[in-house]
């Protein structure tokens, strides 16, 4: 393998954009081409793409000289100068592609959620295993700054046993802002349930490993058609301890984005809120760590970065996140929706 990673990206949304400007500078990585089904977007007119967090200009044009564009991913994919797939078209198209990579030999990166719903991910996590490159799904909050300082910690041990965790991410209204507005449409996008909570539900899964049982609530169909707008979930370790997350996309399209969590254990509290990210300990002590590395100053740039040396070096990317994680947060996710649907406590199927 050369010194730089020939990357291919497919989908030039809000989330392909983004990783196009992260790879852009990262000197692991050369972007060799593109794929988009808009021809504009190739060309480098992206002003039509939006997002939800992020302050990018996309008003102003994107130099594609030296890259390669592609109206059909799977040319991208068949292209001979690529090492390394990077998806990140809308969720129900994740599987088409990430199989097609894999299949034709490359490590792929992909967007999460990692499919559409646990049937995709088995599927896919079945091809990954078979395959010889490597293959990851994105779960950036795994990566963000404060949510891996304050899992270092509190794997550590040193805030004692666990009384209390609480994730939550607040969207304004997404409607209008993706691809033929899809991120609507519950099918394509399995409604904020999947899209939005799924974060949280896989940071419960990462800080605190596999719950037996879901108990949630949501608010359905007021921005998604049939969808889950809004969930509140409670994760049942059977241990006592109260592990809860909620997310939702239905506030005014004007409401500032919010993503908090706090953790409470016996000897300290470690929140992030928009007062800033605090280690309070019992005897009335606070920290106030500044966890984000020169140039890394989102989980998107660490993943990346991540992605790209595992790469470099021939090294499993199972560090963050296993191919069983990936699943299992599937698997927690679809018996949230049954919770919901069904006005009970679901035990999570894995
Ligand atoms: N990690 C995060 O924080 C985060 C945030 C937002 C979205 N996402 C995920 O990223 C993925 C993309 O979301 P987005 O917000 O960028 O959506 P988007 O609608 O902004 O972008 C999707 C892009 O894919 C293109 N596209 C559609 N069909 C295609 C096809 N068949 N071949 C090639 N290109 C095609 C569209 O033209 C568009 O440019 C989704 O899976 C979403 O869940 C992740």
């Amino acid at each position: 393998m050369a010194d730089k990673i020939k990357v291919g990206i497919i989908g030039l949304g809000f989330m392909g954009s983004t990783h196009f400007r992260i790879y852009k500078h990262d000197n692991k990585a050369e972007i060799a081409a593109v794929a988009d089904v808009n021809p504009a977007k190739i060309k480098g007119n992206w002003s039509s793409i939006v997002g939800n967090i992020g302050d990018s200009d996309n008003s102003v044009p994107v130099d594609m000289a030296g890259i390669r564009t592609y109206t059909d991913g799977m040319d991208l994919i068949n292209d001979q100068g690529i090492d390394m797939v990077d998806v990140c078209v809308p969720t129900f198209l994740h599987k088409k592609y990430i199989i097609a990579a894999l299949k034709a030999g490359k490590h792929v990166l992909c967007e999460k959620p990692i499919g559409r719903n646990l049937s995709d991910a088995k599927e896919i996590t079945a091809e990954a295993e078979k395959s010889e490159k490597f293959f990851m799904t994105a779960m950036c909050i795994r990566f963000w700054p404060e949510y891996s300082h304050a899992y270092e910690l509190y794997r550590s041990g040193k805030l004692g046993k666990l009384v209390s965790a609480t994730f939550k991410r607040i969207s304004p209204s997404v409607h209008g802002n993706s691809w033929e507005d899809w991120f609507m449409k519950s099918e394509l996008s399995g409604g904020a349930l999947l899209d939005l909570h799924l974060h949280d539900t896989d940071a419960v899964r990462y800080f605190f490993g596999r719950p037996d049982s879901v108990t949630a609530f949501g608010v359905k169909g007021f921005r998604t058609d049939r969808g889950i707008d809004h969930a509140v979930t409670r994760y049942d370790y059977g241990d006592g301890t109260l592990i809860m997350s909620e997310g939702g996309w239905e506030s005014a399209k004007a409401a500032p984005f919010e993503m908090s969590f706090q953790i409470v254990c016996e000897k300290g509290t470690v929140r992030l809120s928009e007062l800033g990210y605090k280690i309070i300990y019992e005897d009335g002590s606070i920290d106030e760590p500044k966890p984000a590395k020169p140039g890394m100053p989102t989980g998107w740039h660490v993943e990346i970065d991540y992605f790209l040396s595992c790469v470099l070096k021939g090294k499993k990317p199972d560090n963050y996140i296993t191919l069983e994680e990936m699943r299992d947060s599937m698997a927690i996710i679809e018996a949230e929706e049954k919770s919901i649907n069904e006005n009970r406590t679901i035990v999570v199927e894995y």
